[in-house]
């Protein structure tokens, strides 16, 4: 697979020597936040062929079979407080969004914060997570995980996912996971270089992108459910939802349905 994806590669990219790639893991962000533990640089690239205990946000699982997917994680390492990094995720995502189009000709869509969605269906998604130094409040490293669904076909998804997930070749396009992977690298490369510096313009292509705005959405918090519409996102990325009771608030966390999607009514 490394070899599918260094040839997308130019032959001086910067993170070309820190890719790492494996058969097989339990999750690839586990391995890159090992390996960022251990002192890997900013660029690292964590990549497998299947997942066994992929990992979703909320605790959630990811399924992640072999071959049918782009697994990936890499290492980030902004020297910056963790309030700082409240837009990565959404970076990453129209990273993302940008080589899936570059790669597969077709832009999907984004279910705030941190899914990708083609016809109302989920077609991957990101897991984001930090470290800070206890002593200096600084991130240590921040680990982004994407995960996305190239050549499952509805059978390949488990029974309960399988309204609720698309893949690529459903959609119409044929597309191995290696070279996605190339394009995802120089994405999320580019994405880093420009992670604080074109903060706003990256902010405004994700709102534009993001299909939650204008929508009707139900937020879960434990047992708690409150109905809204999503308005507009605030320049973190944080959702700003009016809720039934007249209250408009603003969601940085916790879980946003959005009716119509993922079997909402
Ligand atoms: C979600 O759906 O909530 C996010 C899914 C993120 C899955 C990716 S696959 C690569 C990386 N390794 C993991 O264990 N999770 C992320």
């Amino acid at each position: 697979m490394k070899q599918d994806i260094l040839s997308v590669l130019p032959g001086d990219h910067p993170w070309q020597n820190c890719i790492y790639d494996y058969d097989s893991l339990p999750s690839t962000n586990t391995t890159a936040k090992e390996l960022a533990a251990k002192g890997a640089p900013e660029g690292t690239v964590v990549i497998a062929g299947a997942q066994t205990a992929g990992r979703g946000r909320l605790g959630r699982s990811f399924h992640a079979p072999e071959g049918l997917g782009v697994y990936l994680s890499a290492v980030l390492r902004p020297n910056c407080k963790p309030q700082e990094l409240m837009h990565l995720t959404c970076c990453v995502a129209e990273a993302v969004c940008d080589a899936v189009e570059q790669a597969a000709h077709l832009r999907p869509q984004i279910k705030w914060t941190n899914d990708f969605v083609v016809g109302s269906k989920k077609l991957g998604g990101i897991l984001t997570e930090l470290s800070v130094d206890s002593t200096t409040g600084l991130v240590q490293w921040a680990i982004v995980g994407i995960g996305l669904n190239c050549c499952h076909q509805k059978e390949d998804f488990p029974a309960q996912l399988q309204d609720m997930a698309t893949s690529l070749a459903m959609c119409g396009v044929q597309l191995s996971p290696a070279p996605l992977a190339g394009h995802m690298i120089l994405a999320l490369h580019r994405m880093r270089s420009g992670l604080f510096s074109q903060k706003q313009t990256i902010m405004d292509r994700y709102k534009a992108d993001c299909m939650t705005l204008g929508q009707q959405v139900v937020l879960l918090r434990g047992d708690e459910r409150r109905y809204g519409t999503a308005l507009d996102l605030t320049d973190d990325g944080s959702l700003i939802v009016r809720f039934q009771d007249g209250k408009t608030e603003t969601v940085s966390s916790g879980e946003i349905s959005v009716r119509g999607l993922y079997g909402y009514v």
